[in-house]
């Protein structure tokens, strides 16, 4: 499908006002995406595992207003009023108008929450900008655009990209892929699409426990590190790279060899940092913590046989992943020897996921 076809034809049904409310899922990505073009197109395709209990949960209520001249809407956060909020919604209600013709016609009330902490360095724009694209959708769909279930995903995703590129990956579970890759039928870089390749037991209810390392604003905007990406001295290798990761990740995901995974998914994440601290302006978002706490994770494996492993985002937070069958040795080595070097001992327990669901 390409974008002209998520223009609605025409509506149907007129509606006064009503409310949808969406619950959808964080990602954490094992081929990262980290470079782009105009209109959030991957410079690479990237692939994630869908998480489960970190979420935001948005209800848009809207009703019908008198004029059509501009977008009117106000946001809360766990019932407080968020203005701040507003110049990221304005802008992707701008990005989308074409494909939601009805936007300028009603007043919005979004008001969302999220699962984990707020400020926890963890990103919110995932889910958040995924599940106010369901509730628009559902707008969508009850205006009376005749849309199948896996175009309303498909929709879903396209605009939730537009809102915040990885959040396109939010909206199905387990193992979802953005970005036009030779090897993955219906791969595009348009919309995510669940992974649709055999994926071994091992990877079943894989385990992700999220330390949370430093809690502060984040010193670059996504944003502005994407950009970086444009004229950096190891861009073109770098795409080449994550090319080929993902096609190694096809055989890792159907063998389900830890090993090779391990490997692969925490080049990946130190080759995200390395990207960051090799730009111009360069940055490092790693805390003396990440390191140390890297640093543990090897020795322990190492020493224990273990396939825990660890991944980042564009943050300090480290993930940590590991097989369900080790749940238990792992969250004990995690408590006694990983928790000191999180901000007030915090971590959030999570795993492999479904996607988003409506409420
Ligand atoms: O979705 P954005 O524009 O915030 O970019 C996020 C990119 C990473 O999280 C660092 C990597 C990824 O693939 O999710």
């Amino acid at each position: 499908m390409i974008e002209k076809e998520f223009i609605p034809k025409s509506y149907s049904n007129s509606i006064e006002s009503g409310s949808f409310t969406w619950s959808s899922p964080s990602n954490i990505a094992l081929v990262k995406y980290w470079g782009k073009k105009e209109h959030q197109i991957p410079e690479n395709p990237s692939i994630s595992f869908t998480l489960d209990n970190c979420k935001t949960t948005t209800t848009l209520s809207f009703s019908k207003k008198e004029n059509s001249d501009s977008f009117s809407f106000e946001v809360f956060l766990d019932g407080e009023k968020k203005d701040d909020f507003k110049p990221k919604i304005e802008t992707f209600f701008k990005r989308v108008e074409a494909y939601l013709p009805f936007l300028k016609d009603y007043h919005f009330k979004i008001e969302t929450s999220n699962t984990f902490p707020h400020s926890s360095g963890i990103a919110s724009s995932a889910s958040g900008m995924s599940a106010l694209a369901l509730c628009l959708m559902s707008i969508d769909k009850s205006l009376g655009e005749h849309i199948s279930q896996e175009n309303f995903i498909q929709k879903a995703s396209f605009l939730a990209r537009l809102g915040s590129g990885s959040a396109c990956r939010s909206l199905e579970g387990d193992l979802v892929v953005w970005g036009k890759h030779n090897k993955i039928d219906g791969s595009s870089d348009v919309f995510g699409v669940k992974y649709p390749y055999e994926v071994h037991q091992n990877f079943k209810n894989y385990q992700d426990t999220i330390l949370l390392v430093d809690k502060g604003e984040k010193q670059v905007s996504s944003t502005v590190g994407h950009n970086l990406m444009h004229g950096h001295p190891f861009a073109k290798e770098r795409f080449k790279q994550a090319n080929k990761n993902l096609s190694d990740m096809i055989s890792i995901l159907k063998d389900g060899d830890l090993d090779k995974f391990i490997a692969l998914v925490e080049s990946e994440a130190l080759t995200l940092h390395a990207m960051m601290m090799t730009s111009m302006p360069y940055f490092i978002l790693m805390k003396p913590n990440t390191l140390e706490i890297i640093n543990k994770i090897w020795a322990y494996r190492q020493s224990s046989g273990s396939k825990v492993c660890f991944t980042l985002d564009a943050g300090a937070n480290v993930h940590v992943l590991y097989p369900e069958n080790e749940a238990f040795q792992v969250l004990e080595f995690i408590k006694n020897e990983l928790v000191a070097f999180c901000q007030k001992g915090q971590y959030i327990n999570d795993k492999i996921g479904f996607g988003a669901k409506l409420l």
